[in-house]
């Protein structure tokens, strides 16, 4: 069998911080720490409930690390809050997110994504990077009501396709989220896009790449 592509949606296929490249100018300097602070955030947020017990959807929780980033970064414009979360909606696809996808069709594999993302905001976000027709899959957390790495998620997965963990290559650019991949039993790429030192010992990546492409040429 050939080994089904799963991929992580933000960081991975979609730019999270193509939002504040749309309005960097008005951002003004502290740009990129706000965009910095609104992801971790996000991340944190989905972390802490998961461990709580309770779900909150991935749309409210980007929005509240973004009013925390406003508060933490007074020198950004709150006028800024609804473009923002306009970009976000229907963030722009890293540019080697499509050759990528039409190398791994061409090739025959199934992919998909798996993904903390609603399905409202993954759809848009599809649609936008006109990536649909190259997915066999959309999956989000939204259906189990509990985030990344609990191993529910990953089972999403292997009760989509009828596969084994082993059959599944998922990538991702969040090491804690190849982290859990691997710990669920998947082979694993990190793409490691910003040159991040490795963590996770315990939960190697099978593969380390600094961008999407070649990744075809893996399996
Ligand atoms: C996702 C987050 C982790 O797409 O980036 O699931």
């Amino acid at each position: 069998m050939r080994p089904i592509f799963v991929f992580d949606a933000y960081g991975t296929l979609f730019d999270v911080h193509a939002a504040i490249d749309r309005h960097r100018d008005t951002a003004g300097p502290d740009a990129d720490r706000f965009s910095a602070i609104w992801r971790a955030k996000q991340l944190e947020y989905t972390w802490t409930l998961t461990l709580a017990g309770y779900y909150v959807s991935f749309w409210t929780l980007t929005e509240r690390a973004l009013d925390f980033a406003f508060s933490a970064v007074p020198a950004v414009d709150r006028a800024l809050r609804a473009p923002l979360l306009a970009a976000y909606f229907a963030l722009d696809a890293f540019p080697d997110a499509r050759q990528m996808l039409q190398e791994l069709k061409a090739r025959g594999h199934p992919t998909a994504i798996l993904s903390n993302g609603t399905p409202t905001m993954l759809a848009a976000a599809v649609e936008g990077a006109n990536l649909g027709v190259l997915l066999d899959a959309v999956l989000s957390v939204d259906v189990l009501r509990a985030y990344k790495p609990r191993p529910e998620v990953y089972e999403l997965v292997t009760a989509r396709f009828s596969c084994v963990p082993g059959d599944v290559m998922f990538v991702s650019s969040n090491r804690w989220d190849v982290m859990g991949a691997a710990s669920f039993g998947f082979r694993t790429v990190w793409v490691n896009r910003t040159d991040l030192p490795d963590e996770y010992p315990d939960s190697a990546p099978g593969v380390v790449m600094p961008d999407l492409n070649g990744l075809a040429g893996l399996a």
